[in-house]
């Protein structure tokens, strides 16, 4: 059998951790990246492509004959790769333009969840300030604590406020409006807050079968102990024991099973993975958000955690034969830690060296690089998350034991990490 080739897009920790898992599998001959990073660059070729140079990435897909290409990031899905490659019948893993505004509009996806009866938080949508004002006024009037405040489209993760006082929302409410966000503010969802613990489900789909991968919780505040911004995510493990047996079944009946009929039912291209946001609260999960991609970090450890052909189920899954595909998961558990850069998510300085990573490779520890590029042969940081250290373990807590080893040889000016993650999991 010919070996396969695979493109993939983007230059993330998401990105290394796929490609680390394709190049396991055994029918896998030659993996690219566009552009991906310095880790990347180790096990496979990056390209001089741009993730939203669609028809470029196309164009090579095509002369190159690759066999199936996987998106990372959701900004080439929400601007049509896909539907540039179904165009020229490439194959390609991730859901259409239109699928994709499960991410891209919020109102979008609120309005598909209350289609197909999925749980979560009450909801209004605006286009005019006044208006949105006025709710948000009447809502903490009529006794709420919090309420959340999201500009519709992509905002790189910026367009979220957990409003804790009306004054806060209705400032975050201003910029909207006044293109804080660009196009993406211009719309404005305003919801319930909801209360409990996070988690994240990550399911495949092709359309006409859905099959979560095994749990993961991420750390979404750049300090120890949930304090501080919001950031792309500090750290993940995998499982969570929040989706416990009962809250597993519950996901699989309220969620998934809905969220499937939705895809069939409007005829959406979905041939991707479906990544569901939920808070868990006394055993029952409501979502919070969809997003059309793998979660970045949560995906760490879930590819630690993998053991079957990664590419022949990405391969199934694109193709629309999902139902065939074999999923096979270590028992054992696995945490990654990320190292960011002094100041992120605010600003921050690239160009450090980096020193230890074969120290931490030594001890057992796979280094996931996130933000990271390679100058007169040293490896330097060029992002606000730099690496995502991970480990598997006998348990939870020897896992994160085993992660924070690896993140002690690792040095570079500025560099700065959670202590906790996976603290969570342990007090279960
Ligand atoms: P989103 O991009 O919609 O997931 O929002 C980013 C983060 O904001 C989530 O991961 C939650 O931590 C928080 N968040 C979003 N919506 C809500 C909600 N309705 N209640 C409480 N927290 C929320
Ligand atoms: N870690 C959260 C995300 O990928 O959006």
């Amino acid at each position: 059998m010919m070996l396969k080739k695979v493109l993939v897009v983007g230059s993330g920790g998401r990105e290394h951790a796929l490609v680390w898992q394709l190049t396991c599998s055994a029918d896998v001959g030659k993996v690219y990246c566009a552009p991906g990073n310095a880790g990347i660059a180790a096990i496979a070729e990056c390209l001089p492509i741009k993730e939203d140079e669609l028809e470029k990435l196309a164009a090579f897909a095509e002369r190159e004959h690759i066999d199936l290409t996987v998106v990372g990031p959701e900004a080439p899905l929400c601007a049509g790769l896909v539907d540039v490659f179904k165009s020229r019948n490439l194959t390609v893993f991730g859901p259409d333009r239109k699928g994709a505004q499960l991410e891209g509009s919020k109102s979008f996806a609120k309005d598909f969840m209350i289609r197909y009866g999925i749980p979560t938080a009450k909801a209004a949508v605006f286009t005019e300030e006044a208006p949105a004002a006025d709710y948000i006024r009447g809502e903490f009037a009529s006794g709420a604590k919090q309420i959340v405040v999201k500009a519709d489209g992509l905002a790189a993760g910026k367009g979220v406020l957990v409003a804790p006082d009306c004054d806060s929302a209705l400032k975050f409410l201003k910029g909207c409006f006044e293109g804080t966000f660009g196009k993406a503010g211009a719309k404005v969802v305003i919801e319930e807050c909801l209360e409990g613990e996070e988690a994240s489900i990550l399911a495949l789909c092709d359309g006409n079968t859905i099959v979560p991968l095994v749990s993961s919780q991420d750390h979404k505040r750049v300090f120890d102990n949930d304090e501080g911004p919001n950031t792309g995510g500090m750290g993940a493990y995998s499982p969570a024991p929040v989706v416990n047996e009962a809250v597993t079944r519950q996901i699989e009946s309220e969620i998934l099973r809905p969220f499937l009929k939705g895809i069939r039912k409007e005829k959406l291209y979905f041939r991707g993975v479906i990544f569901v946001g939920v808070m868990i609260h006394n055993d029952r999960a409501r979502v919070l958000e969809f997003n059309v991609r793998f979660g970045d970090p949560e995906i760490q450890p879930v590819m630690r955690r993998f053991c079957g052909d990664w590419y022949d189920v990405l391969y199934k899954t694109a193709t629309g034969r999902l139902s065939e595909a074999k999923l096979i998961w270590n028992e054992r558990p696995a945490v990654s830690v990320v190292m960011a850069s002094g100041g992120y998510p605010g600003h921050y300085e690239k160009g450090k060296v980096i020193s230890g990573l074969a120290a931490a490779a030594a001890t057992g520890a796979v280094v996931f690089h996130a933000g990271t590029a390679c100058r007169n042969g040293e490896i330097v940081t060029a992002g606000g998350r730099v690496l995502g250290v991970s480990a598997l373990g006998t348990d939870i807590a020897d896992a994160i034991a085993n992660a924070y080893a690896g993140v002690e040889k690792i040095s570079f000016d500025g560099a700065f990490y959670r202590h906790d993650i996976g603290a969570k999991a342990l007090k279960k």
